[in-house]
């Protein structure tokens, strides 16, 4: 696993190799041993093989993308470009899994920012769900990509995948098998950048 941390990256496009079943399960197993307050383990998946439910939550996200970035200073091309490539990113990818919290186990504080606290903590550890996806991913040779756009959208992703109320989409995995072009690794910056010596 050590290897996979210095090895990962984000890969978003993938051939045509199926992905099996069994895979994606050790995958989402390594998901349970992530860190969580109180132990709640606050994710949930939806793993979507079928090509017309990824076709439907394409074409809804799609929509309030483009009802979005109508309010940024982008032409009409750059936002059709845009959809295009979020669209073709999640249709075309073998495995979709889209996680979503939950508040179960949430504790309930008199104050607005206790509670705050609270949910950003149980986000936080959705986080560290997620990175234990790809990094498993990574380990059994498969390529995958972190996309945010739940985020932007999560009822309407929850009503494309009829998800009960209270499981709120917070991000989508897309999975494949594919090429890493290792020459374009992102950089990253020098740990000196990121340590603060007070
Ligand atoms: C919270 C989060 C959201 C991200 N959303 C997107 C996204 O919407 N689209 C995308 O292509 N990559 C997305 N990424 C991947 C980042 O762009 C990528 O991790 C970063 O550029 C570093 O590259 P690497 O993962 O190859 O090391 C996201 C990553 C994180 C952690």
């Amino acid at each position: 696993m050590a290897e996979a941390i210095s090895t990962r990256q984000s890969v978003r496009r993938y051939d045509g190799r199926p992905v099996d079943e069994a895979l994606v399960l050790s995958l989402l197993e390594a998901t349970l041993l992530a860190p969580s307050p109180h132990n709640t383990q606050p994710w949930r998946f939806v793993v979507i093989r079928e090509a017309a439910t990824k076709e439907r939550l394409a074409c809804r996200m799609g929509e309030k993308l483009r009802h979005d970035l109508k309010k940024d200073k982008l032409t009409d091309d750059e936002i059709e470009g845009i959809i295009t490539r979020s669209y073709q990113r999640i249709t075309a990818a073998p495995v979709v899994i889209v996680i979503c919290l939950v508040r179960e186990g949430m504790r309930q504080y008199p104050d607005r920012r206790r509670n705050q606290a609270e949910l950003l903590m149980f986000t936080h550890s959705v986080g560290a769900a997620v990175q234990n996806l790809l990094l498993a991913a990574e380990a059994r040779g498969l390529c995958a990509c972190w996309m945010a756009a739940p985020v932007y959208c999560s009822p309407v992703v929850a009503r494309a995948l009829k998800l009960p109320p209270g499981v709120i989409p917070h991000a989508i995995v897309t999975l494949g098998y594919g090429v890493k072009d290792v020459a374009a690794r992102r950089p990253r910056r020098l740990l000196s950048d990121l340590t603060l010596h007070r």
